[in-house]
């Protein structure tokens, strides 16, 4: 049993209002995320408590104090403020899992502007699209991925600064600028920006099926949210050693690898290198880690691994573990029960609500292969595919969906409020963003299918579009099908996702060839650096297999959803029904 009462308990009475609480937070303080997760944590006599246990490659390794946090941050939101970038400024952090991430995120915050963090492993395509789309005024990279900024440059004429905040200084090329903050003076006082409840704060791209990701837009208010569970479903104390394995370019990483448990004042670990069972076992019995937020792939990666390299560390600090991102099958929940003595506890959420939404909260009896239950405050059900209604029998399948209100959602797709509006089932026409996010007669449609039982549980049944899920991270086939026709080769494409063991889904294409062009190993290869160099190493085509012609509906659309069923073994139903949808 935690020591924040039992979800029962919880629920009585329930009021957002409790976060506060929970921080400890008087009414007309400030509000900005960077400024509690820093400055606020100082105030409160913990500028010595370790904030930062990083490690890299190699035997590299770091530590920060709450007191460095607040120092780094102001360093970078004085630089860039110095730099002419201002509150509302979308600034970009596309790095490795350096300490100048968790630095200048919160940097970023603390000067007002939007921080808009990409996955290091993005090439140039994906990177252009995303920085386009968010007109992007800054970004802060490294050495090591300048270059594929540089590739892309003349296409973004609204990025204006790129600074490199890591490497060799004497190699910058143009107008790029350098800034390393452990080296620059210290920043001893920055005055945080005064942010409303509403002022933007994250801006996190995600993938959907048809065209390309769309921003998902955070609020500094959403840090009631993501204090709340930190505390309550993640079990996070004041003694904790916490190591939650995203990273920042994912959501994940930001709403619970620097929001949730800094704002909490827990001291964290960070591990940036690859992954080997060894190298993460040593990780935590090393840095004494004892609440762990992981992810299903890696889950069954150790799986694979086996006992031994468990028996080979000793992994008794651990106390609490949990799980996000993909279906978390109960074998998984029953080996880690076995080897670990405790289950990993099974979360449900998405960019687009920006915290833990259902979940096996500590305490409660748990269903292996169930992602447990709605957390207190949040309204969730399951709707019939067809009428948008709830469902009020149990075991029938529908689509997850949440009444809007809750404090960590996402506050609008970026420049795209059509597409916005069509996630709320009932919405009305025309409706703006803001009243659709708090009006509580709609619903917000998650795009997940899952049935709740007898005692209210839910149990994840799988998507209701064609986004890819591989190792947790969503990937979307239209991005890939863009990419791969750009591909000299290639006339027509169509991705899916196909099953794997390990990462539940990998990237399968189906390619027909411009004349001229014959099917080979090589081939093949060329199409898939082509892919992994544009996009990155997780949209990669595991497989091509080769069609004489894709098979279309009547109006020449490709029937993808077709080709992802013959893969799936599933019944293809009748095509009709796959025209044009
Ligand atoms: O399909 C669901 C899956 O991941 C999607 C959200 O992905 P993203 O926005 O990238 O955020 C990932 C981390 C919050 C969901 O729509 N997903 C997430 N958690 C689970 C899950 N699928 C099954 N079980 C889960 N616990």
């Amino acid at each position: 049993m935690s020591n924040i009462g039992s979800y029962e308990e919880r629920l009585k009475d329930f009021d957002w209002g409790i976060a506060k609480e929970v921080l400890g937070w008087e009414n007309g303080e400030l509000l900005n995320i960077g400024h509690i997760c820093t400055d606020r944590i100082c105030a409160r006599g913990q500028a010595e408590k370790i904030a930062l246990i990083w490690e890299g490659f190699g035997d590299k390794k770091r530590t920060y104090t709450f007191g460095d946090l607040r120092i780094y941050s102001n360093g970078f939101a004085k630089f860039l403020r110095d730099q002419g970038l201002k509150p509302g400024d979308r600034i970009c952090i596309f790095m490795d899992k350096i300490p100048s991430l968790y630095f200048s995120f919160l940097g970023v915050l603390k000067m007002g502007g939007v921080a808009q963090p990409l996955f290091s492993a993005f090439g140039d395509e994906s990177l252009e699209v995303r920085l386009e789309s968010a007109g992007t005024a800054a970004i802060l990279t490294t050495r090591k991925h300048v270059k594929k900024i540089r590739k892309i440059l003349d296409k973004l004429p609204e990025l204006k600064h790129v600074i490199v905040v890591e490497g060799d200084e004497s190699k910058l090329k143009g107008e790029e600028v350098f800034f390393d903050v452990e080296a620059a003076p210290r920043v001893e006082e920055f005055d945080a920006y005064e942010v409303t409840p509403e002022t933007p704060s994250v801006l996190h791209y995600t993938s959907g099926t048809t065209g390309q990701p769309k921003g998902a837009q955070h609020v500094h208010s959403s840090i009631w949210g993501q204090a709340l569970t930190a505390s309550w479903v993640l079990d996070l104390r004041d003694d904790d050693i916490y190591w939650c394995t995203a990273d920042p370019g994912w959501v994940t990483g930001t709403s619970y690898g620097i929001i949730g448990p800094w704002s909490l004042g827990v001291t964290q670990c960070v591990l940036d290198s690859g992954f080997t069972s060894a190298r993460w076992y040593q990780f935590i019995q090393d840095n004494r880690i004892t609440v762990w937020y992981s992810a299903p792939t890696a889950i069954r990666s150790l799986m694979r691994d086996g006992v031994e390299p468990v028996n080979a560390h000793d992994l008794s600090s651990l106390r609490h573990l949990a799980s996000v991102g993909e279906p978390l099958n109960a074998e998984a929940v029953i080996w880690s029960e076995e080897v670990f003595g405790l289950p990993f506890l099974d979360t449900f959420w998405q960019t687009e609500t920006g915290a833990m939404m259902i979940s096996n909260y500590p305490g409660m009896p748990i269903k292996p292969g169930s992602m447990g239950k709605p957390f207190p405050g949040i309204e969730a059900a399951v709707l019939d595919l067809k009428t948008h209604e709830p469902i009020e029998e149990p075991d029938r399948v529908g689509l997850i969906a949440f009444r809007p209100g809750w404090p960590a959602m996402f506050r609008a797709y970026r420049n795209k409020p059509d597409i916005y509006r069509s996630k709320f089932a009932g919405a009305p026409e025309g409706a703006e963003p803001d009243e659709l996010r708090t009006n509580t007669d709609l619903w917000y449609v998650s795009g997940d299918r899952a049935s709740i039982d007898a005692d209210g549980y839910y149990w994840f049944v799988g998507r209701d579009d064609d986004v890819i899920n591989t190792g947790g991270h969503l990937v979307g086939p239209f991005e890939i099908e863009s990419a791969l026709v750009e591909h000299e080769a290639i006339a027509e494409a169509a991705a899916i996702g196909k099953p794997d063991k390990v990462n539940m889904e990998v990237v399968k294409a189906f390619v027909s060839l411009k004349p001229g062009f014959e099917p080979s190993g090589d081939l093949e290869l060329s199409i898939m650096n082509f892919i992994r160099k544009k996009l990155s190493p997780l949209a990669m085509p595991q497989e091509i297999e080769y069609m004489e012609k894709l098979p279309k509906t009547r109006s020449g659309k490709i029937l993808r959803r077709y080709l992802r069923a013959l893969e799936w073994g599933e019944d293809v139903g009748d095509l009709s029904t796959l025209e044009d949808d």
